[in-house]
């Protein structure tokens, strides 16, 4: 491979490295903690941060270097980390617009489920659909997460709902994160539905996930965490214990679709069998919030989610103040929330959630980046981290959540390696090695 020069990126008007993060997600009034450096810079050399810190500082510490260097002038810039998608339901097929008109009619997300739709209609066309073809839609929505600064996305499995195509879509998302820039971390997520064939006999096909695809998941090293639908009408929080217990012994680490439509111990779970992340959590209850807090549960909250559902969201602003790690995420799927636009989540969060928009950066960022066990990897801009940086067409902050519907992203640094440059996509595709 080609020897990358090193990258100056220098005076940034805000330099946001959430310094300090990296062992343990952000809580409470430690999730404003930006450690923001005015007239910023940050060396970066073989893929990773060298040094971040006040431009004079940093010229001083590389004087000698200087001439070697691809000099990005950063003045009257934002700079963040990377943002992380710590939620996605990136690799599927199809659309379902014709459900997004039934809903607009009255018919709730729950109904047309039942009726055979919703999550069903998308595991036919998936199943339908060639690993190439499920590359190749996939890959699109990646450029679109790249263009708006998201390095890092993590992708579930669970719209192929057997032990063929469930490892389809974990393929296709390993090919993703192989030939693809940005970052993709797999979840399985077997138990996502009860597929039709089980309707009467739920607990056959919890054998199945159980006791068939998730050693074969572990096995072909297809998923780093195990995920569930916990929901009235879909998996119970017993079998849901169940899947979760026994993603555990194959080294698949919890986490949870939890009280989306209405309470149903899902935040507890989460807290006992010690889950990674429980997500949602429109409907969680209050000692659920609390169990999470204190077993270090983090919250991915989806706004997005509530928003194209017409539901109130989860109470982001209540999670924190209980002392609940806070992430936010697009749910990119195309059910309930059809959009990569984590811009948009960012504004929702303030709008909807009662966040502030130094929380809302920290939840799209190091929080997000621990939602998916990288905080030691990603999410701050500190020495040894991986060189995954934005440069924004604004000075501050602030302009991420209030200036809504933009794409602010100007410059995307992955791995050390200009994605996008100007706006324009540069360097989408790895490298092969
Ligand atoms: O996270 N709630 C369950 N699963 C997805 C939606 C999947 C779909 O409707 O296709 C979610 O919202
Ligand atoms: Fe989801």
């Amino acid at each position: 491979m080609q020897q990358q020069k090193p990258l100056y990126i220098r005076r940034a008007s805000q330099l946001v490295t959430l310094a300090d993060s990296s062992n343990a997600p952000l809580r409470g009034k430690a999730m404003e903690r930006l450690s923001i450096i005015e007239n910023g810079s940050v060396w970066v050399e073989d893929g990773t941060i060298r040094a971040a810190g006040p431009d004079e500082e940093i010229a001083a510490k590389y004087q000698t270097r200087m001439n070697e260097a691809e000099v990005i002038d950063a003045s009257g810039r934002l700079v963040t980390p990377g943002l992380v998608d710590p939620h996605t339901h990136l690799v599927y097929a199809g659309s379902r617009e014709n459900e997004f008109e039934k809903r607009l009619r009255g018919a709730t997300y729950m109904e047309i489920m039942a009726a055979g739709g919703g999550i069903h209609a998308t595991t036919a066309a998936t199943r339908e659909a060639s690993i190439e073809q499920l590359i190749s839609e996939s890959t699109r929505r990646l450029d679109l997460f790249l263009q708006q600064g998201v390095t890092t996305v993590e992708a579930k499995s669970g719209y192929g709902l057997s032990l063929e195509h469930e490892l389809k879509q974990l393929e296709a998302a390993k090919e993703l994160d192989r030939s693809h820039v940005v970052d993709v971390v797999s979840t399985f997520m077997g138990a996502h539905a009860v597929p039709a064939a089980y309707r009467e006999r739920p607990e056959v096909f919890v054998d199945q996930v159980v006791t068939e695809m998730i050693p074969e998941v572990a096995r072909r090293k297809l998923a780093e965490f195990n995920d569930v639908f916990c929901e009235r009408g879909v998996f119970t929080p017993e079998q849901s214990r169940r899947i979760l217990e026994a993603g555990k012994k194959y080294g698949l680490a919890p986490k949870i679709h939890a009280d989306e439509i209405e309470p149903y111990g899902g935040a507890e779970l989460a807290a006992e069998v010690g889950a990674v992340s429980a997500d949602h959590l429109l409907r969680a209850s209050k000692t659920g919030i609390q169990a999470m807090a204190e077993a270090g549960v983090v919250a991915v909250l989806l706004p997005g989610t509530a928003f194209f559902l017409m539901a109130e969201a989860a109470d982001g602003r209540n999670m924190i103040d209980a002392g609940v790690p806070v992430a936010l995420s697009t749910d990119c799927n195309p059910g309930s929330s059809p959009t990569v636009s984590l811009s948009l989540i960012m504004n929702l969060g303030c709008l909807k959630m009662g966040m502030t928009p130094a929380e809302v950066l920290t939840a799209t960022t190091i929080n997000a980046a621990h939602a998916i066990r990288r905080g030691h990897e990603i999410g701050s801009i500190e020495e040894g981290k991986k060189a995954d940086l934005v440069l924004y067409d604004v000075p501050d902050y602030r302009s991420l959540q209030y200036a809504y519907g933009v794409n602010h992203a100007r410059t995307v640094i992955k791995s050390g390696c200009v994605a996008v440059r100007d706006g324009f996509p540069v360097h989408s595709r790895k490298a092969v090695s």
